[in-house]
């Protein structure tokens, strides 16, 4: 059975400028025992006008941090206004870029088909995708949380090697858990999360689903990560609300202490 190490990621969304960027990631490193890092990995995304002054203070103070990315195009560059090319992160030491998050997919209207090239796209730099699927209520309530989310993940994972999908991240967030204070219960998380691992299973083989990371998300905080993180498949978390407060989000990182 592999190891994984797991992997605690603050999806900032669109939330706190540069200036607030640096001074919570200091407070955070501050907070965080050092050697609480040998057993977990903790990713910071901040928006994108953030990144550069955050990449400058993890490298120059040598902080435990990953820098990650919420968002990027699937192409390299040319005329699409707004956008960022994922080589622009990979030249920032971007290590992990969110894709396919569920308000990048209900908000701006991202389809499985643009999250797979993004997944490509992310992988041709050599950076790591935190690939995202999840449900909405009403699916769960209609017994439809399987088929969404397996779909999802089937066309997420198209054209990527067994090597490849190894290596990544998939982060199970079920919609209605988002920013509603709602989380999944540690069992349904488990077993949303055991069936991400077998479809990964199915779709490539068995080292390949005992190595790729699976993240639960969805109002995950201080005091409901300890039950989370313990479950068998859960191999992290992708954090929203929590992340932007410096206290809470050092709790989340020592959930296993
Ligand atoms: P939340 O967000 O922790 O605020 O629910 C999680 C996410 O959207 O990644």
């Amino acid at each position: 059975m592999t190891t994984r190490t797991p992997l605690i990621s603050g999806n900032w969304k669109m939330n706190l400028n540069h200036f607030e960027a640096i001074q919570t990631v200091q407070k955070l490193h501050y907070l965080v025992p050092k050697q609480v890092f040998e057993g977990v990995e903790v990713s910071i995304h901040p928006p994108f006008t953030d990144i550069r002054s955050i990449q400058t203070l993890i490298e120059s103070e040598d902080l435990d941090f990953s820098l990650g990315a919420q968002h990027c195009h699937f192409e390299d560059s040319g005329a699409f206004t707004g956008e960022v090319s994922p080589a622009f992160l990979a030249k920032l030491n971007t290590k992990y870029v969110i894709c396919g998050h569920s308000e990048r997919r209900e908000v701006f209207g991202e389809t499985d088909e643009m999250v797979s090239k993004k997944v490509l796209a992310i992988l041709k730099y050599e950076m790591t995708p935190i690939l995202c699927c999840g449900e909405t209520l009403d699916e769960r309530e209609a017994g439809d949380m399987e088929a969404k989310v397996l779909g999802q993940i089937e066309a997420g994972l198209a054209g990527v090697s067994n090597e490849q999908i190894a290596s990544l991240v998939i982060a199970y967030e079920p919609i209605w858990a988002i920013g509603t204070g709602k989380t999944a219960t540690a069992e349904d998380a488990q077993a949303a999360c055991a069936a991400v691992r077998g479809k990964v299973r199915e779709m490539a083989d068995d080292a390949t689903a005992d190595s790729v990371r699976i993240q639960y998300g969805g109002s995950v905080k201080g005091g409901n990560a300890p039950e989370l993180m313990s479950q068998p498949d859960i191999d992290g978390a992708l954090v929203g609300g929590a992340s932007l407060d410096p206290d809470e989000f050092a709790r989340v990182i020592q959930f296993a202490g």
